[in-house]
């Protein structure tokens, strides 16, 4: 059908014929002269009918003068070099004098050009359109880069890439599951992974040693810029190691793969974090270390200072009073204030206090009147603020105050520009095990609960189960979670503790863990792993804030497929099949 690729058409074919597919991508008809851009996913190339070069063959001319936007062509014609040079492309010194040109598909007109970025409501809707513009094209050729290179780099370390199954038994990473009725019996439902977390454990115990696979996995969780309700994981999973083996290889692969896709050179080691340090210095357990600021712990300076809020997050156990200095932010007015304490409001503040020292030095701030003024003296002093800064103070529950703050620290390092170009990449070690979850009065695992903990003794593990902390790790970059894994509970004995602690009965665990209970008894060894966004990483590579630039076909927000309207109704014949009844009220 033809003999090149519209954008690879360059000064060496200058004299010969070619034949070329594409999209008419622009069509300019000057009187006797019809310009067409014809558009392939290697790039464009100008075609162009004139009449000279048509004597005889008045046609073309007639079928070049109808082509309108995104119409199929075929066009045959002689390359030569063209007078008006396009430096941005490769097949910018020529173009492709028409011999004839042949509608292949006529389009009728379009909902949106190439040329336009309408709202995502319409793209997605039109995915194929959408798709075909070159900047999706670029992205989507990162994310295809990506995987390949991840794949080459696995498979030449000895790497196994195993498929685990799609239709199967719960596996909690903390979402809800999608449920598939069975057909075949009746009133039993398979759930869709929200990991292949447990068949790869199993995997190390039935011997192979080093695996990896590039795995769907699929959550029914609130949807976000970095989350979808299915998405790609590269799972992987190692037997015999601790968690420095797992991470150093991985750290590795993550270097060259960087390296290729997108030519970056990320830290060699990748620094680490505790994740009790990086809440304490970050508000956050993925911090972006592209923002310089920290946040500073002032309990002991306000412990006596008359504002109740501050003195008595400062004199509680769980208590945290934390500062954060914003260089220039006394010229923040006060609807700005307001907006970040409106910000601070979303993360779960009571309120954000704040210190606003201007130019001149005069102090503006509604604590000011708590303190003596050699306190507030200090105060200030231990957070170092200097003349044109700004201080706001959180003050709560530790895990609170960390978590608002954070997020104000995100915000002003945005709002002044404090964000530093580059890649900065670490690990988060040290998790607590459980986390209390004071509405149903019990633990919850804060990875998932087939992560070891540090305290290898189960007695020991139940006298300190608040304060333990697990053999978990997550892989950060720029602020994004990228990757999470642990080294694995390997006896069974362990594993039904930690199940006892999380408040999963003897006979809950059998029923939902059994296999796993058991292939822990038969000779498991120590094991652990990781698993990689896939898509978040694309995105971070592909320079865009939304995995679903990274996504051919994502879900919108609202967990719909605006393309093919999925999810839809089902006739009551295909219900009956699989013994479903829809009750008749549905919850929001
Ligand atoms: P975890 O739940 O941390 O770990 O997931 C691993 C990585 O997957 C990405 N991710 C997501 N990406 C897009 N949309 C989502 N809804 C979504 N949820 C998670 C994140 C995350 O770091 N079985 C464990 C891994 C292990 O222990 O080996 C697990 O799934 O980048
Ligand atoms: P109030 O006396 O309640 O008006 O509070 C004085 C200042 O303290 C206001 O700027 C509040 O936003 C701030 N504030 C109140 N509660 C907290 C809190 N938990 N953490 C930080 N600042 C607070």
């Amino acid at each position: 059908m033809r003999t090149h690729f519209c954008g690879l058409v360059d000064e060496a074919l200058i004299g010969q014929n070619v034949t070329l597919c594409g999209w008419a991508d622009v069509a300019r008809n000057l009187g006797g002269l019809c310009f067409i851009d014809l558009r392939d996913h290697e790039g464009i190339v100008q075609v162009v009918a004139e009449p000279a070069a048509t004597e005889g063959n008045a046609q073309v001319l007639a079928t070049a003068a109808q082509v309108g936007y995104e119409d199929c062509l075929r066009v045959s014609g002689l390359v030569r070099r063209r007078e008006s040079v396009n430096p941005k492309l490769r097949s910018g010194q020529v173009e492709v004098v028409a011999q004839r040109i042949e509608v292949l598909n006529k389009a009728e007109p379009l909902p949106f050009h190439a040329h336009e970025n309408p709202g995502e409501d319409i793209r997605l809707k039109y995915r194929y359109l959408d798709l075909r513009r070159p900047e999706m094209q670029q992205m989507m050729r990162t994310r295809i880069r990506l995987v390949q290179a991840l794949r080459r780099w696995l498979d030449a370390r000895g790497f196994q890439d195993i498929e685990t199954p799609i239709l199967t038994k719960a596996t909690p990473e903390g979402a809800r599951d999608f449920l598939v009725p069975a057909r075949m019996h009746a009133g039993e439902f398979y759930a869709l992974p929200q990991s292949p977390q447990l068949f790869k454990q199993i995997l190390m115990m039935a011997g192979f040693d080093r695996y990896y696979q590039i795995a769907r996995c699929f959550r029914d969780e609130a949807l976000r810029a970095d989350r979808q309700l299915e998405f790609t994981q590269l799972d992987m999973e190692f037997a015999w190691v601790d968690e420095r083996i797992v991470q150093d290889t991985v750290e590795a692969m993550m270097r060259e793969v960087f390296r290729e896709v997108i030519g970056v050179e990320l830290a060699d080691p990748f620094p680490r974090l505790s994740w009790a340090e990086a809440m304490r210095r970050y508000g956050s357990d993925k911090p972006d270390l592209r923002i310089a600021l920290e946040l500073v712990d002032v309990a002991a300076l306000v412990r006596d200072c008359g504002f109740k809020v501050f003195a008595d997050a400062a004199a509680a156990a769980g208590g945290r009073v934390a500062a954060l200095r914003i260089p220039g932010g006394a010229r923040l007015s006060r609807k700005q204030i307001d907006d970040y304490a409106a910000h601070a409001a979303k993360f779960g503040a009571k309120g954000l206090a704040y210190v606003k020292l201007d130019d001149s030095g005069a102090v503006n701030s509604p604590i000011a009147k708590f303190f003596a003024e050699d306190a507030f003296k200090a105060l200030l002093a231990h957070i170092g603020l200097c003349h044109g800064d700004l201080a706001f103070f959180g003050a709560g529950d530790q895990r609170s105050v960390s978590e608002f703050m954070g997020a104000v620290r995100l915000k002003a390092g945005k709002d002044f520009d404090l964000v530093e170009a580059g890649w900065r990449p670490l690990w988060v070690t040290d998790f607590p095990m459980f986390e209390w979850d004071a509405e149903a009065q019990r633990y919850v695992a804060l990875h998932h609960p087939f992560t070891a903990p540090a305290i290898d003794d189960e007695a020991d593990l139940r006298a300190h189960a608040a304060s333990a902390v697990s053999r978990g790790y997550d892989m950060v970059l720029n602020g994004n979670e990228i990757g999470g894994g642990s080294i694995r509970i390997h006896r069974s004995s362990m594993q039904s503790a930690v199940f006892d602690l999380l408040g999963i009965g003897a006979e809950e665990a059998q029923l939902k863990f059994g296999f796993l209970l058991d292939a822990l008894k038969y000779g498991a060894p120590p094991h652990g792993g990781i698993a990689f966004g896939i898509d978040r990483i694309a995105a971070l590579m592909a320079g865009t804030d939304s995995i679903r630039d990274v996504i051919a076909f994502p879900k919108t927000t609202g967990a719909q497929c605006l393309m093919t309207g999925a999810p839809s109704p089902v006739p009551d014949a295909q219900l009956a099949e699989v013994h479903v009844c829809v009750r008749g009220e549905v919850d929001g």
